[in-house]
């Protein structure tokens, strides 16, 4: 079974159309890139487990159920991860924040390591690695290296884009995580990057280049 879950509703399907038009300017992109966030943070937490507690509402006594956001992480991966972070606080608000620096040296296409802080108690959340792009899957191996390593075990990834060589990079050596995404390509370009893809997320995002 692919690790791999693509995203179809319309509204996804619509949202990514805006961002992979490079008519699109940053602050629409940004605003698309939350809105897409949002949309894809209440599939990924489909099969999350629910508790019962008891509450009382005006009328009477009940046993109600509810979803523990306090064992969620959001880790984006810099920089462009960030984008999605917001989204993703709208639907589970008590959700922790971590980081992970990594940026691709553009002439190997490896990524490099520049920052990571977790919250203390990592190793007991969930985390949703927020990643706008799955190009050679370099990123995203390095990130789940590093949250592994720090003894976590529930690694679900919300991507815009993935590309197939990436998407197969990161099977081969996380086949247990899960991939979710709206656009799957199939190749990357000479330089690396998602044909035809959306650009170069990060500078899209926050108007660099
Ligand atoms: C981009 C993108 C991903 C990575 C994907 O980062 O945001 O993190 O490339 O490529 P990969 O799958 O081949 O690793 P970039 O180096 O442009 O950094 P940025 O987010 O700071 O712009
Ligand atoms: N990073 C991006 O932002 N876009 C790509 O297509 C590949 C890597």
């Amino acid at each position: 079974m692919s690790i791999v879950t693509q995203l179809d509703h319309p509204m996804l399907q619509h949202k990514l159309t805006l961002l992979r038009s490079k008519d699109t300017c940053s602050k629409d992109f940004r605003n698309i890139v939350k809105e897409i966030a949002i949309l894809m943070a209440y599939e990924v937490t489909r099969n999350f487990p629910l508790e019962e507690i008891e509450i009382e509402t005006p009328i009477a006594k009940m046993k109600s159920k509810i979803v523990s956001g306090k064992t969620v992480a959001i880790v984006p991966i810099l920089r462009a991860g960030l984008g999605m972070v917001d989204g993703v606080l709208e639907v589970i608000p008590a959700a922790k924040v971590g980081h992970v620096g990594l940026y691709r040296n553009e002439e190997t296409l490896t990524p490099v390591e520049y920052y990571f802080k977790m919250p203390k108690d990592i190793e007991q959340r969930t985390v949703i690695i927020t990643e706008p792009m799955c190009a050679t899957g370099g990123s995203i191996i390095a990130a789940v290296n590093l949250l592994k390593n720090r003894g976590v075990k529930n690694i679900k990834v919300m991507c815009l884009v993935v590309a197939e060589p990436g998407i197969k990079a990161v099977e081969a050596v996380h086949p247990d995580i899960e991939i979710f995404t709206v656009g799957y390509d199939k190749e990357l370009n000479e330089r690396g990057y998602i044909t035809p893809g959306l650009g170069d997320a990060g500078d899209r995002l926050f108007g660099t280049k």
